[in-house]
């Protein structure tokens, strides 16, 4: 019997309504498999708890962390604290602090009506999206002077180190050869001429040792424009943290929209938990009402599994995701159903225990 200890972290908005879905086919796994189960722990961080403490996690929260098998999280942000602190104190102070350097959103497309994109099928979308995500354009230095004064001057600074620029360089190399997939990277080194001017140079370098790697390299405009006109043309993509943001947002756009994109944040060496939530935000224009797909949740738990090394309940969830897209009346409404969110969750572990 193998048992995982999982901490909750469903924060803000929608994060509790989506996480509690996850929470179900969870425990429908344990309930399906004798040889697995789960211990969880649920922390209540978030924007209310800062509002009541002033702070976004207690003050030994990454002590408390350190031992879970994985974190899964729901969403951190909610009108009423601003963004830049309620972010960075929880959300992002994890994915650097725990090192969770790679961070793994794929863009896949599960059913055919899913897409805007005419005459793109399931064969043509199908790619994974690597971002870096510890440093880069998030790295939290900078300076703000002479504030509110007409010389005022803001200083963002972004910083791309050897080893991080080239761990996460080397992540994706090896994926993309143990998938048997082209590798492009996306850059931006015809203006930002220090930072992404190494990241294309690394990525050449590292390259050298994965000759049997076939390689692009697109500047981030253009992938832009190549992930919606031709989505067929990427295997396995590797980023920037700003960039591997921005563009996973259109790889969701393409595949059924924010209800369905999923990212595992990861410490490949396993020295800290990884982290595992939707790529949506708490959606404060729906929270509350019972409307937030938890499809994107789900698909983390997925996930979660294979990262557990549980490939058969990974790719079992990833099915029943599909079964259930084949049910367009069981869905929430931005997929075009009328369903709420827990009736999604009830629905999904029904088809998740049917057998075949
Ligand atoms: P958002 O992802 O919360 O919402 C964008 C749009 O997608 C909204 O129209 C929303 O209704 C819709 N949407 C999102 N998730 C959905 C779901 N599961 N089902 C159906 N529709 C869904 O992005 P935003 O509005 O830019 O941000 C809201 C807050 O969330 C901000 O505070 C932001 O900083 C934060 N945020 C947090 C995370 C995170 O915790 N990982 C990610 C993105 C944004
Ligand atoms: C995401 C989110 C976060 C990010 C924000 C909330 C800081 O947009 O996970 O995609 O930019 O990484
Ligand atoms: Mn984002």
């Amino acid at each position: 019997m193998k048992n995982y200890t999982i901490a909750l972290i469903p924060g803000d908005g929608i994060g509790p309504e989506v996480v509690a879905e996850g929470v179900k086919v969870l425990q429908a796994i344990e309930k399906a498999d004798d040889a697995i189960s789960f211990s969880f722990t649920r922390y209540p961080w978030g924007c209310e708890y800062y509002l009541e403490n002033g702070k976004m996690m207690d003050a030994d929260g990454m002590e408390k962390l350190k031992s879970a098998d994985a974190i899964y999280l729901g969403a951190v942000g909610y009108p009423g604290v601003p963004d830049h602190i309620s972010l960075r104190d929880l959300l992002l102070r994890i994915r650097k602090e725990f090192d969770q350097y790679v961070n793994l959103r794929p863009v896949t497309l599960l059913h055919p009506t899913l897409t805007p994109l005419k005459s793109k099928t399931e064969r043509d979308i199908d790619f994974l999206v690597i971002r870096e995500n510890s440093e880069g354009e998030y790295a939290g230095v900078g300076d703000w002077l002479y504030r509110g004064k007409p010389e005022e001057v803001v200083l963002q600074t972004g910083v791309f180190s050897r080893k991080g620029t080239e761990r996460i360089i080397r992540y994706a190399y090896e994926e993309a050869r143990k998938a048997n997939k082209t590798l492009t990277s996306v850059s931006k080194g015809n203006a930002l001429n220090y930072s992404m001017v190494f990241w294309d140079e690394v990525f050449e370098e590292v390259g050298k040792e994965y000759p049997d790697v076939k390689t692009y390299s697109y500047l981030v405009d253009a992938a832009s424009l190549y992930f919606v006109s031709n989505p067929e043309r990427f295997g396995v993509v590797v980023t920037s943290n700003l960039f591997g943001d921005i563009l996973t947002d259109i790889g969701a756009a393409i595949t059924g929209g924010m209800g369905l994109a999923t990212g595992a944040n990861v410490n490949p060496e396993k020295n800290y938990p990884s982290m595992f939530e939707p790529v949506h935000g708490s959606a404060p224009d729906i929270a509350g009402k019972g409307l937030a797909n938890p499809l994107a949740a789900i698909w983390s738990v997925s996930q979660m599994m294979d990262f557990f090394g549980e490939k058969q309940w990974g790719s079992t969830i990833l099915k029943t995701i599909k079964k259930i897209l084949n049910e367009p009346e069981q869905l929430t409404p931005d997929l075009g159903g009328k369903r709420s969110t827990s009736e999604v969750g009830d629905r999904f572990v029904e088809l998740l225990l049917e057998r075949n």
